[in-house]
């Protein structure tokens, strides 16, 4: 095993991290999904930004779950993700006996980011997102690598930087579906607060075809962050990531166990 070639890339929703039993159970979890294979987690930190920018006094706006960010804004998020939410999580890995190194996508060898184009809403219009960055590119997330051999486990928060060292915004599910196609992970792994992709009678769809997904995307049946998870896993399957699942990880301290949307073809 070389790297993470064939390992996990894991991407938490900020959710699951918000509160001290949640990363409590979080780390736990990372430390079992480790001790079976070279893992990458990615994480998010959706609403804790909110809370923030509200206390801030900085109004949010949104399109498929994808943050309008402008200059203020950024700060915020910078700030939470790379910040508070970023080194709690480590520092929780490393009680919970998991070798944890805190990174963003603006480290070197991670992920080449530049500003996203405007982007074409599910509904047609075209909206400038401001620092939001897209990651890009072919080069290997060389870095993730070294850290995977010298068993280490790379928690990265997403945010990155372009080439003239902008800081941009990434959407951390989109972060993590280029990750784990870059990587030649063997699996992709989202884990947030509700029990996968659900129906429109709020059921859990145990399994999903590309299909199927781009039906979800087209009719409005996913919205908001579920659209760009839902691109991140159809990115990912096309790499030939073998397996991408959706799951819950509420309550839990194995995410290997929980219930949950495989995403097939
Ligand atoms: N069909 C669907 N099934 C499940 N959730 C859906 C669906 N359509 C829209 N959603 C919304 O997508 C949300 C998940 O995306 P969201 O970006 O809020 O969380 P996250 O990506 O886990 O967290 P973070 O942004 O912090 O990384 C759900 O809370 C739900 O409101
Ligand atoms: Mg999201």
């Amino acid at each position: 095993m070389t790297g993470a070639a064939r390992g996990v890339v894991l991407k938490l929703g900020g959710e699951l991290l918000e509160d001290a039993d949640g990363r409590r159970d979080i780390a736990t979890a990372i430390r079992r999904l480790a001790s079976r294979a070279p893992l990458v987690v990615v994480h998010g930190g959706g609403r804790e930004v909110d809370t923030d920018m509200a206390a801030l006094g900085i109004s949010k706006r949104a399109v498929d779950g994808l943050r309008l960010t402008d200059a203020a804004t950024l700060d915020v998020v910078v700030g939470v993700l790379a910040g508070r939410v970023n080194t709690r999580l480590v520092a929780a890995a490393r009680v919970a006996g998991v070798p944890a190194v805190g990174l963003t996508a603006a480290d070197a060898g991670v992920s080449s980011v530049q500003r996203a184009e405007p982007y074409t809403a599910a509904d047609g219009t075209i909206v400038d997102l401001g620092f939001v960055g897209q990651p890009t590119g072919a080069d290997e997330p060389e870095l993730l690598n070294q850290l995977c051999q010298a068993d280490l486990v790379p928690i990265v928060a997403s945010i990155g930087a372009d080439s003239g060292g902008q800081l941009l915004n990434v959407n951390a599910d989109t972060l993590a579906g280029h990750l784990a196609a870059r990587l030649g992970a063997a699996r992709l792994l989202i884990a947030g607060g509700t029990p996968g992709v659900l129906d429109e009678h709020d059921r859990t769809i145990p399994s999903m075809s590309l299909d199927l997904l781009h039906g979800f995307l087209v009719d409005g049946r996913a919205s908001a962050g579920m659209v760009a998870k839902l691109i991140a896993c159809r990115e990912a399957r096309r790499a030939g990531v073998d397996r991408v699942d959706i799951v819950t990880g509420k309550h839990t301290d194995d995410l290997d166990t929980t219930a949950g949307t495989m995403i097939g073809d």
